[in-house]
């Protein structure tokens, strides 16, 4: 019998027709003015059979952007690039929603308008961190990020209206819906730390104060496109780009999650670090978050077939989502239903390039 990972889902108002999902994945192809490339909308449309697409994450600002060459989602040139993408993945029965991204810390000034200081929780610098920026003889490359300026009142919510116009102009380019990247140690998971964030203004100094951005940004997004269109990553006990380890850790996630379940959003997205090499969500918090989250739950990092059926039976997750084997497989999905052979994904070119690396892996053939 064919197993619920690859039966159709609904999630939120979106009818998917299966429960594989390809994992939000930046990989620096754009083209002038940070565009989408008809390249990308082959390389997406080629990944059509995911039940959801999550795309790249997508900066909503000029200041949002922490690496050189991703697609941003403010600019009309923009937004008709991600018409071809959306148009593109649709034809090929697929459905997608766009990661809108601010990076917070992790960015240096070389990519900042007028090369100022990136936008942060405070004006700490993350240690040994490095973002894909110009260095010092202007040559692309991993640089060392720049100390930030802590935001004010008038910039959070400066912020928080270019997320709403993103998630705007990514329904005008067609896109189904969004997903907040609340993950991975860019802007709301600095923010949700308590070492990191060490804020005095009613958004630092306790769980709620912490949470309280990222969920403002969730209501304003919904109330501007449907909560049921908008989706929130998170990686609860990520150490990725400097986050430390931080003793409120899971108390703030199933306060977060609480929050989110009243609100309604169309799904709840958890990644584990594991497969980065860094700690992994402690055994038993998935099983506490699916506790006081009843809406759609989508599991990432280090899945392949058999864990992730196992995953669903258990009732932690509704969907899976796989991230470098979408990379390497286009036809993830059948693979994994029929148990065929995986290609190899290639490292070197997971950043940058054309199409080697991009849109040149094997579909199956017997
Ligand atoms: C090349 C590459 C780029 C990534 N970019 C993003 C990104 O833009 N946003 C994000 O939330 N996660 C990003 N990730 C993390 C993936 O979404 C995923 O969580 C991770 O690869 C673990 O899943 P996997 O074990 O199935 O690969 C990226 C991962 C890779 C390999």
């Amino acid at each position: 019998m064919r197993h619920k990972l690859f039966e159709p889902f609904t999630l939120g108002s979106v009818s998917l027709k299966n429960r594989t999902v390809m994992a939000p994945m930046t990989r620096c192809r754009s083209g002038e003015g940070d565009t989408p490339t008809p390249l990308m909308a082959t390389y997406y449309s080629q990944r059509a059979t995911a039940g959801l697409i999550l795309t790249e994450g997508t900066p909503v600002s000029p200041k949002a952007r922490g690496y050189l060459w991703t697609p941003g989602i403010y600019t009309q040139e923009q937004i008709e690039g991600w018409k071809r993408v959306s148009e593109a993945v649709h034809n090929a029965g697929g459905q997608l929603f766009m990661q809108i991204w601010h990076v917070g810390r992790i960015s240096h000034q070389s990519l900042q308008p007028d090369s100022a200081a990136p936008e942060g929780p405070t004006n700490e610098l993350s240690n040994a961190t490095v973002c894909f920026a110009y260095d010092e003889q202007e040559n692309p490359g991993n640089v060392p990020t720049t100390q930030p300026k802590a935001i004010d009142a008038e910039d959070i919510q400066r912020i928080k209206q270019e997320f709403v116009q993103a998630a705007l102009n990514a329904r005008q380019s067609g896109i189904d819906g969004v997903e907040i990247h609340g993950a991975n140690g860019y802007l709301f998971d600095e923010f949700l730390n308590s070492i990191i964030n060490t804020r005095q203004d009613g958004y630092g100094d306790s769980i709620e104060n912490r949470c309280h951005f990222l969920l403002e940004v969730v209501d304003a997004v919904s109330d501007a496109i449907g909560a049921d269109r908008t989706g929130v990553r998170i990686s609860p006990n990520g150490r990725f780009n400097d986050i430390p380890e931080d003793p409120q850790m899971e108390a703030t996630f199933i306060y977060l999650s609480r929050e989110l379940n009243q609100r309604e959003i169309a799904f709840l997205h958890i990644n584990d670090q594991g497969t980065f090499g860094l700690p992994s969500i402690p055994e038993g918090l998935i099983p506490k978050i699916r506790y006081v989250f009843s809406g759609p739950i989508i599991l990432c990092g280090g899945y392949d077939a058999e864990r992730a059926k196992d995953a669903i039976d258990q009732g932690i997750a509704d969907l899976v989502a796989f991230g470098v084997p979408f990379i390497a497989n286009p036809d993830l999905p059948a693979r994994l239903e029929h148990g065929w052979s995986l290609n190899e994904a290639d490292r070197d070119t997971f950043y940058g390039g054309e199409e080697q690396g991009y849109t040149d892996y094997p579909f199956y053939e017997e």
